[in-house]
């Protein structure tokens, strides 16, 4: 897998994708936002999702790495199942949406390790609501390591706009891995180990 991170999240996320893989992957449609390397979205198609769509910051070098890293998944064998694309947060999801024989929406969501930029919080709740499919069992998993531990309240934040913009919220998952990404970072050291793992459903009338 060539290029960036690989963050906590989208290795902890990777795992609970193949554990729930009946539930949460096989037949599904996903949709990845900040996807990085993509790791999730690789597991998704190779686990039997029927399309997912992996996407980044709409930047030349981020995509390519992201296509880079379907064509060299050699557990993929057929390549026909997974498109990258450029997204920025916040923005229409028409043309994602155009990756799908229905309109309706997606059923898995992966935010990886993204909540850290609160400023886009309100942008990405707007995504979350747009691109799930309205049916109970559609679900967005958002899974995140508080790196900068002191603004932890500032990340969970995101779960309260989500709330207030009427969706579900549950925690599913609490993992300490063994080491620290950034063994120079400062802050509480159990937290920058632990990735919180919640899914964020749409509420069923
Ligand atoms: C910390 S990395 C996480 C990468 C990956 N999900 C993982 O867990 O390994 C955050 C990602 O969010 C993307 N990103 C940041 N702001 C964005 C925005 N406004 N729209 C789309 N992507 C954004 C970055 O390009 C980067 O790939």
């Amino acid at each position: 897998m060539k290029g960036h991170l690989l963050w906590n999240a989208a290795q902890v996320i990777a795992i609970y994708l193949e554990d729930n893989v009946d539930d949460l992957v096989k037949s599904k449609t996903v949709l990845e936002l900040g996807a990085g390397a993509g790791l999730p979205s690789l597991v998704c198609a190779v686990l039997g999702a029927s399309k997912v769509v992996v996407t980044d910051y709409p930047d030349i070098d981020l995509i390519q790495n992201l296509q880079y890293n379907i064509d060299h998944c050699d557990a993929l064998s057929s390549k026909s199942s997974i498109v990258a694309e450029g997204f920025l947060w916040g923005n229409s999801i028409a043309p994602l949406r155009s990756h799908l024989s229905s309109d309706d929406g997606f059923d898995l969501l992966i935010l990886a390790d993204i909540l850290f930029n609160h400023s886009e919080h309100a942008k990405l709740v707007r995504t979350v609501k747009e691109a799930l499919k309205p049916n109970s069992n559609a679900r967005a998993l958002v899974f995140f390591t508080p790196y900068r531990p002191w603004l932890l309240q500032n990340d969970l934040n995101f779960f309260n706009l989500a709330k207030d913009a009427g969706l579900a919220v549950e925690k599913v998952l609490e993992r300490v891995m063994d080491k620290v990404m950034f063994e120079k970072d400062r802050g509480d050291e159990l937290l920058r180990r632990t990735v919180f793992g919640y899914e964020v459903s749409l509420k069923q009338e």
